[in-house]
């Protein structure tokens, strides 16, 4: 992997921009960066090349990193369409967009990754799932999984799963924040002031995920660590196992899956 070209600077592909910046990757890699703002250009690092249109894109041996919304696709397509050598790997983390469709919107027969980050990829935190079409080689895999390894953690898995991801860890951090404020009000009702609940409530969901992943032990064991007979952890697990939280969050991830396969049936 030698040249790589971010088309899109938003949240996703600014955090990618920033990621790759700062990985072992950066110094074996030229990256070009395009967006529509030329200000999201000029904001990226000295070790990226701004490019001023889609135009200036290298259409040979290059990885092409889409970053736009899902509708700007089209605009892309009809700058590059047919025009991409094969020895060129896109790379789309479009929501919804298969890549048979990407393909065919830029008439590309060549290797096209599909991928589905999550905001913390801009700490270095994302929870990434992958997919690649029938031209993908070995090599091809690996360059996509280590750019999403820059910004932190790449799992393959088959196409039609990407609309489970995009419901579980795609729109999931959504979840985990109205967690964190309901969390917060509860201390704030009994009394806490805002600050502290609020620092109180991140900092334990932050543990307890990083206690999941330090232990390898199954959550529902660690729960069983911290509930004690007729104590306090128990009083507050029967009310939520009564107000079915379990089936609210697996109902959650079932809506959103199904948006999402809503969504890719538009186009
Ligand atoms: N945000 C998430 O949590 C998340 C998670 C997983 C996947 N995704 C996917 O990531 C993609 C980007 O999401 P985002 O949240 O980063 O969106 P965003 O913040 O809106 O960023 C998209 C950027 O692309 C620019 N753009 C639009 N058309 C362009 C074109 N033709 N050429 C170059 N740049 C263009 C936009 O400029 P303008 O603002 O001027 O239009 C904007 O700066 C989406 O397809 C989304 O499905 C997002």
């Amino acid at each position: 992997m030698e040249k790589i070209t971010i088309i899109g600077l938003g949240n996703m592909g600014g955090a990618l921009v920033r990621g790759l910046e700062k990985s072992p990757l950066q110094s074996a890699l030229s990256i070009d960066v395009y967006d529509l703002d030329p200000q999201r250009v000029k904001a990226c690092g000295a070790h990226v090349r701004g490019l001023s249109s889609l135009e200036e894109i290298e259409l040979d041996n290059n990885i092409l990193i889409f970053c736009v919304k899902p509708q700007d696709l089209v605009t892309i397509g009809k700058v590059l369409k047919g025009r991409l050598k094969k020895n060129v790997l896109i790379v789309s983390i479009l929501a919804g967009k298969k890549t048979a469709t990407i393909a065919r919107e830029l008439q590309f027969d060549g290797p096209i990754v599909r991928a589905m980050p999550n905001i913390a990829a801009v700490i270095g935190f994302a929870a990434t799932a992958m997919c690649a079409n029938e031209k993908c080689e070995t090599l091809e895999k690996q360059h996509a999984e280590q750019i999403f390894k820059a910004v932190g953690e790449a799992y393959w898995t088959k196409e039609s799963l990407m609309d489970a991801v995009t419901g579980l860890s795609g729109s999931g951090p959504a979840y985990i924040y109205m967690v964190i404020e309901a969390l917060s009000d509860g201390g704030l009702k009994m009394g806490m002031p805002r600050d502290l609940a609020f620092k109180l409530a991140t900092q334990t969901v932050l543990g307890s995920a990083a206690l999941v992943k330090h232990t390898g032990l199954h959550p529902a064991i660690l729960k069983d660590q911290v509930t004690t007979p007729a104590g306090t952890t128990i009083s507050a697990l029967h009310v939520l196992e009564e107000r079915g939280l379990r089936s609210m969050f697996v109902n959650a991830v079932e809506k959103a899956t199904l948006r999402s396969i809503e969504l890719g049936k538009d186009e």
